[in-house]
């Protein structure tokens, strides 16, 4: 038999997988949004233009895909290598604190290791149920709908300063039927929420320096700058959330903030504040926490 293109012997669903592997290895993608790996992330995208599921056992890999079953695969895996763009973004969704995400180029991708701290309750840090919640530079609003859900008696306001960001936002609250206890707000930094307080604030703000941004692989390039440049060591929005929070924070109530790979710089400004780092089970870093008593005391 004649074969017209060299993708006509990819027979099984372990064969696309190979090849998307291969190809993304030969064309020099970055990863971090969701796999830190070429087989990993075209496992992810091979499996989902299939419609399976992520955890499918191991004898499927060998089944035979149907001839429109590869052209899909082959086209996803190859739009992945032409866009560059994140894999969540090509497939507009991406799971957090095991939900599903709405998600485009108006949000950053979701990955904040924040995600493990909700499912782990803050244990063991938070007391008790927090009722008041903000998650401040929501973007999607994945954090904020997390704990929405995590804690059913709380109310969550989601604030951003970009109406696009906020659009997609009310769309996560929408698909997770939370409209009566989660609201968008928008707002710059606290600079829109009226006179509200909080028991929590978490937030995943801007935190890259300019310098660093520039030099970001192109795939950070389709999230939006303002996600994630913050001034040029990329502190400028972590000090307003700092220096306004003892006002947001009801007695007792937490700051939990990352700065994720800015910890030098957040040290250099900071070098006294009493915070905590979180540690992460399941990856990443650069989380702290600080009580509201700590930041009157110190600030
Ligand atoms: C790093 S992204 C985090 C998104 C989301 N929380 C997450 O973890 O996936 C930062 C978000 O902060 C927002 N932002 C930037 N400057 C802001 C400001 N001055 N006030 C409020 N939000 C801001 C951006 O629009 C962006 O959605």
């Amino acid at each position: 038999m004649i074969r017209r293109f060299e993708t006509d012997a990819l027979n099984t669903v372990r064969d696309l997988v190979r090849w998307g592997a291969s190809r993304f290895r030969e064309a020099g993608l970055h990863y971090g949004h969701g796999t830190d790996n070429a087989l990993d992330e075209a496992y992810f995208l091979t499996l989902w233009a299939l419609h399976l599921p992520m955890d499918l056992p191991a004898i499927y890999l060998e089944s035979t895909v149907t001839s429109a079953e590869r052209s899909a695969v082959i086209k996803l895996l190859r739009s992945r290598i032409a866009t560059r763009k994140p894999a969540a973004y090509l497939i507009g969704e991406i799971e957090f604190a095991g939900m599903p995400f709405f998600v485009d180029d108006r949000v950053l991708v979701p990955r904040s290791p924040i995600g493990e701290l909700i499912r782990r309750d803050f244990e063991p840090w938070l007391q008790g149920a927090p009722e008041r919640i903000l998650d401040l530079c929501t973007g999607s609003g994945c954090i904020g709908i997390a704990c929405a859900s995590q804690y059913p008696q709380s109310e969550v306001d989601l604030a951003d300063i970009s109406s696009g960001a906020l659009a997609v936002a009310r769309k996560n609250i929408k698909r997770h039927g939370l409209e009566q206890r989660v609201r968008a707000v928008r707002s710059d930094v606290y600079d829109g929420l009226g006179d509200a307080t909080y028991d929590l604030i978490v937030t995943n703000p801007p935190y890259v320096g300019t310098a660093e941004w520039k030099g970001l692989p192109e795939e950070y390039r389709h999230e939006p700058r303002i996600a994630l440049e913050a001034g040029s060591d990329g502190m400028d929005i972590v000090e307003r959330i700092l220096t306004g929070a003892p006002e947001r924070l009801r007695p007792g109530g937490l700051l939990i903030c990352e700065v994720g790979d800015s910890v030098e710089e957040f040290d250099a400004r900071w070098p006294r504040l009493p915070v905590t780092w979180i540690e992460f089970e399941h990856g990443g870093d650069g989380v702290f926490l600080i009580s509201r008593e700590d930041l009157v005391a110190s600030l």
